[in-house]
């Protein structure tokens, strides 16, 4: 397909369309206040990102309890506190015409108590000393994933994105090797899945006919079996609880190494399942407009773009303008970063991220 698909409109199962096929990775980037209300350079990240192109922007990982907390000045959505720069970010998003998501996190067994956080693992196994969550302790937490959505709403995003990649809560719970339990949240796949989609399920019941509801989910390490992850994702699917997947993959060409799908590509085992309504996104390395382009030829709906965005808070823009545009890519200089409006907080997060600058540079 050519690059100029990419600007075609995408409509989704509830709300408004995407105006293109960009959508904005969740970025962490540490900068928000230290109780989770949004920050000056929260508000100018989304200021400068809200003029980008994109179709639909996604904050960062936003923890939904003081306990799930993983990262120092983490965007929290917990508290009613937390709405006015929420509200702050969705009047930003929608006024420069992208759609709106908030990123709905919540650490598990990873929860940092130097931080407040309450490490809150799925077994007894994980941790030592540490007990797995009991059921009313589980069903709380599903619960605080679906009042940070009401409070999404309330600060007027267009939706929230689950945050079911990387480890985290949700993952956790998907996986045989961390999740061992033996009451309804363990055991059978569909029991191990039973938090996420009774989140999906919470969420379509709480809020609005036209909220929107994302998930992101990660297919690597934890234990995660990949045939597993394909019939849950193709039962969300069929029964269209969310309006979109976004698959994390940390390079959208990558094959599969090991297993029965051996030498098939990531991508192609997600997009080939029927999705009825659902729209499937794919993050992972679009450092150029070809690339990104391609992606949809794949099977996909739409792209999603992090580090690319990080360099260009404008590449959708800059793809439009050249169908041939190339990302600077990586190694880059926190001069580089700063000149274009990134804080000095998220310079120093980027700094954890050893392959981001150039040996020296400043
Ligand atoms: C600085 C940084 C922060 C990130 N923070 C989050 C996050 O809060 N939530 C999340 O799901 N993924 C997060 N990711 C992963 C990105 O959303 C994205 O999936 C990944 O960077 C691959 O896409 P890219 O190649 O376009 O960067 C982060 C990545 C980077 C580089």
């Amino acid at each position: 397909m050519s690059v100029s698909y990419l600007f075609e409109p995408l409509t989704l199962l509830h709300g408004p369309a995407m105006r293109n096929r960009f959508m904005l990775a969740p970025l962490t980037n540490q900068q928000s206040e230290l109780d989770g209300r949004a920050s000056e350079f929260d508000l100018e990240w989304f200021r400068q990102l809200s003029q980008g192109g994109y179709g639909l922007l996604t904050t960062c990982a936003s923890h939904v309890e003081a306990g799930g907390i993983a990262f120092a000045r983490q965007l929290g959505i917990f508290d009613d506190a937390q709405l006015p720069g929420l509200t702050e970010i969705a009047r930003l998003i929608r006024e420069g015409g992208g759609l709106s998501a908030v990123q709905l996190h919540h650490a598990g067994h990873r929860a940092a108590p130097v931080l407040g956080g309450i490490p809150s693992p799925a077994s007894d196994r994980t941790l030592p000393g540490v007990k797995a969550l009991t059921t009313q302790e589980v069903e709380r937490i599903r619960d605080s994933f679906i009042a940070a959505a009401k409070r999404a709403e309330k600060a007027g995003f267009d939706g929230v994105a689950l945050h079911g990649a990387f480890g985290w809560i949700l993952l956790e719970f998907m996986s045989p090797l961390l999740n061992d339990r033996t009451d309804k949240y363990g055991g059978s796949l569909e029991n191990r899945a039973r938090l996420t989609i009774e989140i999906m399920e919470g969420i379509r019941a709480a809020c609005g006919p036209d909220f929107q509801i994302g998930w992101r989910l990660s297919v690597e390490r934890y234990g995660l079996v990949l045939e597993e992850l394909r019939e849950i994702a193709a039962t969300i699917f069929d029964r269209e609880l969310i309006d979109y997947l976004d698959l994390a993959l940390w390079d959208t060409t990558q094959v599969v190494q090991e297993g029965v799908f051996a030498g098939r590509k990531m991508l192609s085992l997600f997009t080939e399942i029927a999705r009825k309504g659902v729209r499937l996104g794919v993050a992972g390395k679009i450092w150029t407009a070809q690339h990104a382009a391609e992606i949809l030829d794949e099977g996909a709906d739409f792209v999603i773009v992090g580090r690319p965005a990080i360099l260009e808070r404008d590449y959708p823009l800059r793809v439009q303008a050249d169908p041939f545009h190339k990302s600077p890519g990586l190694p880059t200089t926190g001069e580089y970063l700063r000149q274009g409006g990134l804080s000095e907080r998220f310079i120093r997060h980027l700094r954890g991220w050893d392959y981001f600058f150039v040996p020296g540079s400043v």
